[in-house]
Formats: C-alpha cells, structure tokens, sequence
C-alpha cells in the first residue's frame, strides 16, 4: 500500500480513475489502545465493520487478540493474518457446516446462540465437543443508538432464565456467558448499564453462575449532528453495571467494538463525473461505501481536494452514485465550494466503520484502491482531531439568527439577558 502525506499528494500524482479509500493506520491502533488502557475487558474487533487485511494486521500489531467473526469467510480472513487470534464466532444463526469447519479446522471455541435449537446445533456440529465457550444474547431495549440490533437477534427477557439454563448444563470445560448489543452508534452511555440490569435480573432467575459477560459492540463515533459523550463515560457505566450485576470475581467482561475502533480511521476520495446545479454526480455511491449516507441519510463531512484556486463561498449540494438506481441519491447536505466541478476530488470522512466493507458490484462500480495517507481524520474521539464536525450554517439560518438578535426585548428584560449572555 503506498502512503502519501496528504490526498493531495496522491491526486497530484496521478489522479485516481476508481474511489480511493483513504487510510489511517495510526488512528487504528490510538483507539485500540484506548479500549485496552481504559476499559477493563477482552477485546473482540467485530471484524463486519471493516474487514481490511491492514485493519486485522493493525490491530493485532497494537496487541488486540480477539475477533468477534461473523461468517467463515471473516474467520478464514483472520486466521490469514494470525493462526492463534481468538475468534468468537458470534453469529447467533449459523449453518451446520460452517459451525463445524470453524471448530475443527479454524481452532474456534465460543459461539453464541439466542434459542435451544441453535444450542443444539452447536452442539451437533462440534460431535458434542467438551471444550465449548457457549455465549447466550440476549435482545435488550436499544435506547439512543442510531441502529437497534435486538429486532433480529436475541432471547426475550422472558425466555432467557431457561435457555441459560440449558446453556449452563450443555456446557463441560469451557465457560458460559451472556451478550448483549445496545444498538450500534450508541449516544448513551447509561444504556449499557440499563442492559446490564436487565441481563443481571435473567441471571438471578435462571439461578446460573456465569463465566462472561459480554456488553457488544454499540461504541459511537463522530458524525455531523452527532457528538458523543466522552469515551470515559462508556467505561464508567460499564464499570459500573458490571459491579452490580450477579457475577463473581472470576467472572471475565468481554466487549466487541466495530465503529469505534475503525470510523474515524479511513475517508473515500471520490470523483465528480458530472455537475448538474446543486447536484454532484460521484464515482462512489449507496452501493459503494456511501450506504449510510442514503439510508440514515448521514451527511458526512466532506473537503474538496483540488490543486489551486477555489471559491471561498460554501454552498449545500446533494450527491448521487454512479449506478442506474434512484435509491442511489446521498441527500446530504454536503458543503462544498461553489464552484465544484466535474473532475474535482472530493474527500468524504468518517467512513472506516460500515463504508467499505457495505461495497457490492452493482452496475460494475464498487471497486476501489486503497492508499494510507499521514493526516489527521476529520473528527476524533481519541484526541487525533476536533471532537466535532463543525456544522455549517445556511444563508437562511444566519439571517434567522440576526433576527433574533435584533428582536431582543427592549427595556429591563432586554438588559437582563443581555447580561446572563
Ligand atoms: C454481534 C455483534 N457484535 C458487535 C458488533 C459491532 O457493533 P458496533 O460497530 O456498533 O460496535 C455488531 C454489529 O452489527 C454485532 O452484530
């Protein structure tokens, strides 16, 4: 992988036919180093939000050795990189085959599971192996995530004594313990500690001793609008949640970050093919890595990378992909200078979690290359960069804001509130 200091660098020499997907290994390995310096957990990488081969070198090269896999491919991805990384295969829904190959050709101990016939699949598929880590997960309410993981997966609160009881008893020598996901970009820190009760009151019914308890994946990143609590906040509710829940000293806490060990780590420098007023028509796109930029309609921050002149009037401009679908429309708004034109570069930020790795090949697009580059990402939660994108305010609201300062009340009242500014 070749590494420039600046996309710039790389647009000047030789400017790219594909979306290139910028890379910063760096910014890998200082959130990693948070999680293993402040949180008091294993580390799983959820390996979906970004299944690189540098993001699984950088990660293990900064001393985490776990992996929460979701498929055989993402185990046989690993074990290309590390043969004694630790995978938890963490799927709760697995086919017989892949259940087996992973345990006896991959080394793969923990699985997890959300109902008895999953239980009893893995227990099939391994020939009734004594040295199984069985996980049960659990659905737990998602408050103030942007994605709700427990519509899909998960026992109710109701059904979950039995089933870890059940778990309990099929497990010989290895350990039993409970997951939860609280949704992924998670704003609440509180939220982990509310699952955390919820999950501890299943365990007092089942009346089961319990060797992990794993709290997920849910961790925020930095996005336009969204501003997370500080990452210490999240270690403290967990902390927290984790002393008061009915476990013991040897109980072990794991934890499965995605985004928040890779979304401030890569950008996608994309092309403009055509210019049509407002609307700027890219190489990259919704089937591409842009998939929550149309569905969550998140407007990423973006920079123009262009050698010379720009203007220096800001303008909102709304993106569309580069295949034949509608759905293929970023509304944005994503401000660039006015006069943005085809041929421009364009680098959009805070795509290293779920940006790539969404990529399919629809229409023949989706390709991209890859180039690490040595500055800072746009935004970081681990003091790289601003904490925040800074948002950027319309003709319109600026006018909103004068008259409101000019329709202050007059007299005493006025005068008060001048004064508490
Ligand atoms: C089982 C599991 N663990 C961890 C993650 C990672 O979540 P996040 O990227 O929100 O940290 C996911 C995401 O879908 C998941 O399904």
């Amino acid at each position: 992988m070749r590494t420039y200091q600046f996309p710039l660098d790389l647009v000047r020499e030789r400017p790219p036919e594909r979306p290139v997907a910028l890379v910063r290994p760096r910014s890998v390995s200082v959130a990693a180093r948070w999680f293993q310096d402040n949180l008091k957990a294993d580390v799983f990488y959820a390996v979906k939000a970004n299944p690189s081969r540098w993001v699984i070198e950088t990660l293990i090269d900064a001393g985490v050795t776990g992996f929460d896999v979701a498929s055989l491919a993402e185990i046989e991805l690993v074990r290309s990189v590390s043969s004694d990384a630790r995978l938890a295969f963490m799927h709760p829904v697995k086919s017989r085959s892949a259940i087996t190959r992973a345990y006896f050709d991959h080394g793969v101990r923990t699985f997890s599971l959300d109902c008895e016939e999953e239980l009893q699949k893995i227990l099939d598929a391994t020939g009734g192996a004594d040295d199984l880590n069985l996980i049960v997960r659990m659905a737990v309410s998602a408050d103030g995530a942007a994605y709700t993981l427990s519509g899909k997966f998960g026992v109710s609160a109701d059904q979950a004594p039995s089933l870890l009881l059940s778990t309990r008893r099929a497990v010989k020598d290895g350990l039993m313990g409970v997951s939860f996901h609280v949704g992924s970009q998670c704003m609440r820190p509180s939220a982990y500690e509310a699952a955390m009760a919820q999950v501890g009151r299943a365990i007092t019914r089942a009346g089961v001793f319990v060797d992990i308890v794993d709290v997920g994946g849910g961790f925020p990143s930095v996005y336009p609008g969204m501003v997370p609590p500080d990452m210490s906040e999240y270690a403290d509710a967990i902390h927290r949640g984790f002393n008061e829940m009915p476990v013991s000293e040897t109980t072990e806490l794991w934890c499965e970050p995605g985004r928040a060990l890779v979304a401030e780590s890569s950008s996608v420098l994309a092309r403009v093919e055509l210019r049509k007023g407002d609307a700027l028509y890219l190489n990259d796109g919704s089937y591409g890595s842009l998939f929550d930029a149309t569905h969550s309609r998140w407007p990423f921050p973006t920079k123009l990378v262009r050698d010379g002149e720009r203007s220096a009037e800001l303008k909102a401009f709304q993106f569309y992909g580069p295949t034949c679908d509608s759905i293929d429309h970023m509304p944005g708004p994503f401000w660039l200078p006015a006069d943005i034109r085809e041929g421009d570069f364009i680098e959009i930020g805070m795509l290293g979690a779920y940006g790539v790795a969404m990529s399919t090949g629809f229409n023949g697009y989706g390709e991209h290359e890859v180039a690490a580059v040595e500055d800072a990402p746009m935004a970081s939660l681990y003091g790289l960069a601003p904490r925040s994108i800074p948002t950027v305010r319309t003709t319109a609201e600026e006018q909103a804001r004068k008259i409101v300062r000019l329709s202050r009340p007059k007299g005493k009242a006025g005068q008060r509130k001048q004064r508490r500014r």
